[in-house]
């Protein structure tokens, strides 16, 4: 807390991945985000809070529909885009009115945000455009000294980023698939989620190339594995794969059928193939589970071409 007062970094530990934190009341303070993650400025950060009031605090209202999704889902993985108040400096949102401000479900972190009582803008901490960390060892393997503090809190439980609604649209406008499935989100509004991901990218996470490994994906369907192992055995090519069965390939990675599984282990995964000297990694998606649609949308990304929709 006393690093955070100081307008340093702080890595803190949610149950989606690792965030990389500094007051977002501090225009310096959030510059030394940009810098370290090497994110370009007009990125908005979202801003992490303690509870539905400290939003409110911060001059950030919620309207009727925020503070109902809030009461249903906060602590926990999903991010509300609302009117930037004053608590929260324009830099921390690219020059944007509004915010994205979430209270994340980890108890070391919620005593943090309590204790320090005012915004921490937090982006993954992972380097910008690349696979978010879900562990404080992969904060140190991405970030290393450019973090002045990394709290442990395990790893991640839940493994991909909240979802993000936009309240300040005309109606609640999903921005981009995350920890809690959007029927959840419908059912406690008791109206639709508009689909906000066509047309221009307006969250970095909706650019096509992101929370990408450095080794090649290709995304296959379960029943043409044998067949795309040969077709890259056959051009030379050293192949790994990951899917949500049992398998004999080497190297090899078995990920739980279960999406809400599958994204919990996916980041370490991609990781962990990424230091094997691979030529190619295929990935076979989970078949069901709620997380279905986050784990899609982060493996397609995973998969863009490495300059595809990268400013
Ligand atoms: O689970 C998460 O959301 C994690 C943890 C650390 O809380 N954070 C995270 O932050 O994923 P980041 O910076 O990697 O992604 C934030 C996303 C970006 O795609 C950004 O463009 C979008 O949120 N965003 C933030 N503020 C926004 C705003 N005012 N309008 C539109 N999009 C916004
Ligand atoms: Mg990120």
């Amino acid at each position: 807390m006393e690093a955070l007062e100081r307008g340093r970094l702080v890595a803190f530990p949610t149950e989606t991945v690792y965030g990389l934190g500094a007051d977002a009341s501090s225009a310096e303070a959030v510059e030394r985000i940009f810098a370290a993650k090497g994110r370009p400025r007009g990125h908005p950060l979202i801003v992490h809070v303690a509870d539905a009031a400290g939003a409110e605090a911060l001059g950030c209202p919620l309207g009727a529909v925020g503070r109902r999704l809030a009461d249903a889902f906060w602590p926990g993985p999903l991010t509300l885009i609302v009117e930037r108040g004053p608590g929260v400096v324009p830099e921390a949102t690219g020059g944007r009115d509004t915010v994205g401000l979430r209270v994340p479900d980890h108890p070391l972190t919620l005593a943090l945000l309590r204790a320090f009582g005012r915004g921490v803008a937090g982006p993954s901490a992972n380097r910008f455009g690349s696979v978010s960390p879900t562990t404080a060892a992969h904060v140190v393997d991405d970030l290393g000294s450019a973090v002045d503090l990394v709290l442990d809190g395990g790893p991640s439980r839940v493994g991909v980023e909240s979802t993000i609604v936009d309240l300040t649209g005309p109606e609640p406008t999903l921005l981009r698939p995350g920890g809690i499935a959007v029927v959840e989100i419908e059912a406690a509004i008791g109206g639709p989620v508009v689909d906000g991901r066509r047309g221009p990218a307006r969250a970095s996470g909706m650019l096509a190339s992101h929370y990408a490994p450095a080794v090649p994906v290709e995304l296959i369907e379960a029943d043409a594995v044998e067949e795309a192992v040969e077709r890259a055995a056959s051009a030379g090519l050293r192949v790994g794969l990951v899917a949500p069965f049992d398998h004999r390939h080497r190297p090899g990675w078995r990920l739980p059928a279960d999406a809400g599984g599958y994204a919990a282990a996916l980041y370490a995964t991609l990781r962990e193939a990424d230091g094997s000297g691979l030529d190619r990694l295929l990935v076979v998606p989970p078949e069901t589970g709620g997380l279905r649609d986050a784990v899609l949308d982060r493996l397609a990304k995973a998969a863009a071409p490495r300059d595809a929709g990268r400013v």
